[in-house]
């Protein structure tokens, strides 16, 4: 049977599904096919409706079998979702032997997660941030190293137990088993972010419809991950109140004229609003539809930068902003970003991914090829004997799969 990789995105406006095949010198894969389909089963990233959703997934599923030729039974899935929360742990402990072993950084390691989780939160991702022997900081890889004392700075991303069974259940609804849940923003750095830029310090925005992810990187590791409940939905949703007009026209409104911030617009453009329930289409000026626009936006950068701030590092994130997600694509986005993060910004795309195909080369995609690059690396885990499945066996290939795509 064909070695095959499939990557699911199950986001707040759309399904995404691709179908890859791992790339014959590893770590990367080719697109073979792929199926994008609307869905209206998540607010705000979570599921809310099961019937809509598990449409949703088999209509991209299908579509991405079709276009491969590649009958799909298993993917990598993504969560994104407000309850999604990371933290930053450490551990201590005494080296066996005077020199460090992988046994000896898998225990530090175990010491670090050691701490309380709520029995209703599952762990997405152990993601390790630096190590230190005796006093030697700054160690990204202690193994051989002499020294008595091993600590580790480690950071957790863990989600709502209840929400991710709920995804779970609509993916086997679906006919399809998820090997494993992906947090969504990391995905999205894996495909969109240079090695240089997570080094030096970088924050990832992935503005979404239902959410705004956010993950924070300094010397090539994660130091903070959130998701804000807001996303151009809300924009969408915030026209239409602001202009009387239904949501499909407020949406359309939005793509063709809408602007994050009304620096970017002359005063004499105009634009036409059809009216609801029969009465008059009317004439507006563009800068309306940027006043409607760029609170709500503001409001999304301020937390957003909120939680950079919480990162520890926002002073010293050399490499700025990298904005990716359907509304990063809203005109004036970048120049609004540039103003409340006080950053260089650029916008992101999946280009980590050989073979994306042209049509997905958007930053809405840039989750879903993440979460192919993450297969690969997985895949290569198993065949090196990592199984899936056994909780510690799976753990240590999430650690080792991050830490060689992050470090
Ligand atoms: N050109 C554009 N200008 C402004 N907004 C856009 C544009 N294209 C897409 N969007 C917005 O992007 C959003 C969808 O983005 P995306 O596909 O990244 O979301 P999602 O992954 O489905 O949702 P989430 O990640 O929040 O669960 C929608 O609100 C849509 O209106
Ligand atoms: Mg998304």
């Amino acid at each position: 049977m064909r070695n095959v990789l499939t990557a699911l995105d199950v986001g707040t406006s759309k399904v995404c599904a691709l179908v890859a095949e791992p790339a014959p010198e590893g770590g990367g894969a080719t697109v073979l096919g792929y199926g994008v389909s609307p869905c209206t089963g998540l607010r705000k990233g979570v599921v809310v409706n099961i019937e809509a959703t598990v449409e949703a997934i088999r209509a991209a599923v299908a579509e991405a079998e079709k276009t491969s030729g590649v009958r799909v039974g298993a993917a990598v899935v993504g969560e994104a979702g407000a309850h999604i929360r990371g933290l930053n742990s450490h551990g201590i402990v005494a080296v066996r032997g005077g020199e460090v072993s992988a046994r000896d950084v898998e225990r530090v390691i175990d010491a670090a997660r050691a701490v309380a989780i709520p029995l209703d939160r599952q762990v997405l991702h152990i993601l390790p941030q630096q190590f230190a022997v005796d006093d030697q900081e700054g160690v990204r890889d202690p193994v051989g190293m002499a020294g008595v004392r091993l600590e580790a700075r480690i950071h957790i991303v863990t989600a709502a137990q209840s929400y991710g069974q709920n995804l779970t259940k609509c993916c086997e609804r679906a006919n399809l088993t998820p090997l494993e849940i992906v947090f969504e923003p990391l995905a999205s750095a894996a495909a969109t972010l240079f090695p240089e830029e997570r080094e030096l310090g970088v924050a990832l925005l992935d503005v979404g419809g239902g959410t705004t992810g956010i993950v924070v990187f300094h010397g090539g590791a994660v130091m903070h991950t959130a998701v804000l409940p807001l996303g151009g939905n809300h924009l969408t949703s915030d026209v239409a109140a602001g202009l009387r007009t239904p949501l499909n026209e407020a949406e359309r409104l939005k793509l063709s004229y809408g602007v994050a911030t009304n620096s970017v617009v002359g005063r004499d453009q105009t634009v036409q609003v059809p009216g609801v329930g029969g009465r008059e289409p009317r004439v507006i000026a563009r800068r309306i539809l940027g006043e409607i626009i760029e609170p709500r936006m503001e409001e999304i950068f301020t937390m957003a930068a909120r939680e950079v701030m919480r990162s520890g590092v926002a002073d010293s994130l050399a490499s700025g902003l990298v904005l990716v997600g359907g509304s990063s694509l809203l005109e004036g986005t970048q120049e609004l970003a540039e103003r409340i993060f006080a950053l260089p910004v650029r916008r992101g795309l999946p280009i980590n991914l050989k073979g994306m195909p042209e049509e997905l080369m958007k930053p809405a995609y840039t989750a879903a090829a993440g979460l192919l690059l993450h297969a690969a690396g997985a895949t290569r885990a198993t065949s090196n004997g990592v199984v899936w499945g056994g909780r510690l066996g799976r753990l240590r290939s999430l650690v080792s799969d991050w830490m060689r795509d992050f470090f």
